[in-house]
């Protein structure tokens, strides 16, 4: 009789490591988030993003076919403007970048879920995620514009709007708002447990987004507190998130696993532009295989517990999975 327990037999083929696995990667579980411009007629390229664009409005239609075509069920899109002021007035225009992508992407490829960031920081002169007073990123005026916002991406088509402002009592504001419109159809996907993060470096080169003053760390929440992030989700739930989110995802796997296990509403994770940044400048440089190390990673937010993951590597993994 042997004494050895042979856990190896669980890892001796393809198939059998295929038949065991508890975390299987899919293009299902993927949104693709999408940066669109004014003021550009064609698409450019992102430097601090390889494989990523600002794409005009009216070209959305071609990335969101893209999608599609590699079974990819979302898109969230971003909108991006040089038209800035204090009130943040493109964020909630008719015509503004994202309302104008939004009606774009819903009519090339009717059945995708389009997400729609709902910020301020994009349209803000200032750079904050909030109205500003003095130095002040104000909580409560906030979220009248927050709310406008939402309804203008709704009204433009948007399946779910993505509050990610870290304002409090924005989730029930901008669901009375909805309903009030006759969107009631529309949900919501609250960045819920998001993070205070240095991992937004790139998305705040391209959303041109970083705060012109100070920083966020009055309304993001501190990388040290898992219950912050916890207390967060269960109250927007209470609000009437339909789907909650933790951001990023790899420097907090344990608040995905710590939610996954007390919710029962689908959690999104959202593998952000620095940790997909790393990846790729680590590939470029020959440091580790770009493939198999964004593979990895993200069947470890799958494994922690998502039931969503938006990624950069959208179109790509699709497309490696599908081989
Ligand atoms: C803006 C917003 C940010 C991201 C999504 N929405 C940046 C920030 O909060 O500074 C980050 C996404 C990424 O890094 O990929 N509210
Ligand atoms: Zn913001």
């Amino acid at each position: 009789m042997s004494h050895i327990r042979r856990l190896r037999r669980l890892r001796s083929s393809d198939s059998i490591r295929r038949l065991v696995s508890r975390a299987n990667l899919s293009p299902d579980r993927f949104v693709l988030p999408v940066f669109v411009a004014d003021g550009i007629t064609e698409e450019e390229p992102l430097p601090s993003m390889p494989g990523h664009f600002h794409w005009p409005s009216e070209r959305v239609g071609v990335i969101a076919k893209e999608a599609e075509s590699l079974s990819i069920p979302g898109l969230l899109i971003f909108g991006v403007t040089g038209n800035k002021d204090d009130e943040a007035s493109q964020a909630f225009a008719k015509d503004g970048p994202a309302q104008r992508a939004i009606s774009e992407a819903k009519s090339a490829a009717p059945g995708l879920v389009v997400f729609a960031d709902t910020c301020l920081c994009g349209y803000t002169s200032h750079g904050h995620c909030g109205i500003v007073s003095g130095e002040e990123i104000t909580n409560d005026p906030t979220l009248e514009v927050l709310a406008r916002t939402a309804v203008s991406q709704a009204e433009a088509g948007a399946d779910f709007v993505a509050p990610s402002d870290m304002m409090d009592g924005r989730v029930g504001a901008i669901r009375r708002a909805l309903d009030e419109s006759n969107l009631g159809t529309a949900g919501i996907m609250a960045y819920s447990a998001k993070y205070a993060s240095a991992m937004y470096g790139p998305f705040r080169d391209v959303a041109d987004c970083a705060p012109r003053f100070g920083d966020r760390k009055s309304y993001q929440i501190d990388p040290g507190s898992r219950a912050q992030g916890i207390s967060s989700i269960e109250r927007d739930i209470d609000e009437g998130a339909d789907i909650v989110m933790v951001k990023p995802a790899l420097p907090y796997l344990d608040v995905i696993t710590e939610a996954r296990r007390r919710f029962d509403v689908p959690i999104a994770a959202y593998n952000v532009s620095g940790e997909y940044a790393m990846v790729k400048a680590a590939s470029e440089k020959g440091w580790v295989d770009g493939e198999k190390a964004a593979l990895e990673n993200l069947t470890s937010i799958i494994r922690a517990g998502a039931d969503i993951v938006i990624t950069y590597h959208a179109i790509e993994a699709a497309a490696w999975l599908s081989r």
